[in-house]
């Protein structure tokens, strides 16, 4: 048996416009998948995703056929499309294309909300179940094996920043291929999460449509790539102030790209009058998760009155990455 953990993220700036080759800042927080692999040899695979969600869930199957279990499909076919990718990535970096798994999700990462719920499940899938095979993957390697199944499981579009940010940790900087660690402060961040998800595949697709239909939409995205080079430039310098201003900028942008939600929208609103230093939806939109940066509790106060959020949370930056959990 081998166990590993990996975290999710949040996105300082840059999500969808990364998917065009902008650069982006996303950022591992402590809220980790943990994933447990055994190899069994009927060439099965089980997997346990008890804690995966609010409702959790447990399937069983073979690869002849759809699961059948009683939760929604697209829930379903999120999570064990993820797990599938990591588990043939598994097989092929081992040479052992028959192998099969009982695999166990533990999650604290909701999924689909803009948290990096699948990246953190696809690092720590891949390195959980190479390691049961007696295979040790670099870092590196993990992250590019994991970034394939995001693509796949993406239609073919995604950055490599959510897998990239998962397994190394703490706050890097993704521009194409180019991905590296960023030396950041912990800065003070608060989660709101409406509850929901969003699909990301639709999402990428639809401001992929409207970048190709009208000029200012192709615009907005280089304009997130602008705000990120300042950004950085604030990050560096450690200007929590500039960094906020250039978040709610962001969010701006985002909305224009038809990712946000009056959700989203209501919990941003509500951090920033509370005296946040600024606030965006974070990863692919649609309905999920919200960050602002505020040291004092107002956000999260004035978000626990907001109608339509659901939970909110301080979230500290994860400097470590994948992790070993079996000792
Ligand atoms: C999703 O977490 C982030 C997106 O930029 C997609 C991607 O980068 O693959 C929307």
């Amino acid at each position: 048996m081998a166990v590993s953990s990996a975290p999710g993220k949040v996105y300082l700036f840059g999500e969808h416009a990364v998917v065009y080759g902008e650069p982006a800042v996303p950022c591992a927080i402590e809220r980790r998948a943990t994933v447990e692999v055994s190899a069994r040899s009927d060439g099965r695979l089980r997997v346990d995703a008890g804690d995966l969600t609010l409702d959790g869930f447990t399937v069983e199957y073979g690869g002849d056929g759809a699961p059948d279990v009683d939760v929604p499909q697209s829930l379903v076919q999120a999570a064990t499309g993820y797990v599938d990718g990591a588990v043939a990535q598994a097989r092929d970096a081992a040479d052992s294309p028959d192998v099969g798994f009982d695999v166990a999700i533990e999650s604290a990462i909701p999924l689909g909300a803009g948290l990096g719920s699948s990246a953190a499940v696809a690092v720590a899938g891949i390195d959980a179940a190479t390691r049961e095979l007696g295979i040790e993957l670099s870092t590196e390697e993990l992250a590019k094996r994991a970034y394939r199944v995001e693509r796949e499981v993406q239609s073919g579009e995604a950055s490599r920043a959510d897998t990239f940010c998962s397994a190394m940790g703490g706050a890097v900087r993704v521009e194409g291929d180019d991905c590296r660690r960023l030396d950041a402060p912990n800065l003070p961040f608060v989660i709101g999460y409406d509850g929901g998800a969003g699909d990301t595949g639709e999402l990428v697709a639809g401001v992929r449509a409207l970048r190709e239909e009208y000029d200012f939409a192709a615009d907005t995205v280089e304009a997130i790539g602008d705000l990120v080079r300042r950004g950085e430039r604030a990050l560096d310098e450690g200007d929590i102030a500039e960094l906020g201003r250039l978040m709610d900028v962001n969010h701006g942008l985002l909305s224009a790209l038809g990712v946000s939600s009056r959700s989203l929208d209501a919990m941003v609103w509500a951090a920033r009058e509370a005296g946040a230093h600024g606030a965006k939806l974070t990863g692919a939109g649609g309905g999920g998760c919200i960050v602002a940066l505020d040291e004092s509790e107002a956000s999260r106060t004035a978000l626990g009155y907001t109608p339509g959020c659901v939970e909110s949370f301080r979230a500290e930056l994860d400097f470590e990455g994948v992790r070993r959990e079996d000792g």
